[in-house]
């Protein structure tokens, strides 16, 4: 079996279970401050780690729930097994599996699945981007005052440094139509290679909540960057996505007059 098959065998299944478990009583515990993990999360990673472990025995895991391994490993899977968490813990139906496979860093394949509407998202690097099987394209739009911005609010208690998502929120949502804020980094991604959003950011995050989603944009003919315009990796802490360059500088602007108003 090739990876990007198991890789959508693997998010599908796992997707599978947590819609079994969702608005069900589990366990929910907290690894820290607001932040949430149910039995589900940590049985959709065993799930998927088994399952690709099985085809490929050699390659290393780094995985929301736990696995560890050298972001710069010949073959890392990067796994969250439930992204959107906390709507899941709450009962609302937002949230994905998101698996991407990098080789050296570099992302080489990714795949998103959203089990309530059983949607597959995936990508392989080079080969283009499709939901369902069917190719996508990130939108057409060419004015920033008719875009959808989605970003994310990590809880305030648990930013160490503090994050910029504020007041780059404060600058762009005069710009744009809309502002979405849905809970799921893996599903803003997703909804921006698709065309469904336009253009987003996320600080302060892992590999795991994006990397599947910036090979999805990036092969849907979007770009994406980090905050300081550096190509995204399996080290990620923060990204741009944009479906063009414009959006993509806009975004750019707002984070360099945040970071230059912290100096000032
Ligand atoms: P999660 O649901 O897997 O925790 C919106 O909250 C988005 O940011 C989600 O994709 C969520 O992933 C992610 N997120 C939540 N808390 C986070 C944190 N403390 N650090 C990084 N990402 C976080
Ligand atoms: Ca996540």
């Amino acid at each position: 079996m090739d990876e990007i098959t198991i890789a959508i065998q693997a998010a599908q299944e796992a997707g599978a279970l947590a819609l079994r478990r969702f608005r069900q009583p589990q366990e929910i515990r907290h690894k820290g401050p607001a932040d949430p993990v149910t039995q589900a999360d940590q049985e959709a990673e065993e799930l998927i780690v088994h399952t690709i472990q099985r085809v490929f025995p050699y390659h290393e895991f780094l995985g929301e729930e736990g696995h560890e391994a050298p972001a710069d490993a010949e073959h890392l899977w990067v796994i969250d097994p439930i992204d959107g968490t906390r709507n899941y813990a709450h009962g609302v139906p937002f949230f994905c599996t998101s698996i991407a496979l990098a080789r050296y860093g570099q992302p080489v394949l990714g795949v998103i699945y959203d089990p309530t509407l059983k949607e597959t998202f995936h990508a392989e690097a080079g080969k283009g981007a499709f939901l369902n099987g069917q190719p996508i394209h990130v939108s057409r739009k060419t004015e920033l005052e008719d875009a959808i911005l989605s970003l994310s609010l990590v809880p305030a208690r648990q930013v160490v440094n503090a994050h910029v998502a504020l007041p780059m929120l404060v600058r762009l949502q005069p710009l744009v139509e809309s502002v979405r804020i849905m809970g799921s980094a893996a599903l803003h991604l997703a909804y921006t290679a698709c065309g469904r959003f336009d253009v987003g950011f996320q600080d302060t995050v892992h590999a795991w909540d994006v990397l599947a989603g910036v090979l999805l944009v990036q092969e849907a003919g979007g770009i994406v960057t980090d905050l300081m315009g550096q190509p995204v990796s399996t080290s990620a802490h923060d990204c741009i996505v944009a479906n063009n360059v414009s959006f993509h500088d806009a975004v750019l602007r707002a984070a360099r007059e945040v970071a230059a108003g912290r100096k000032s």
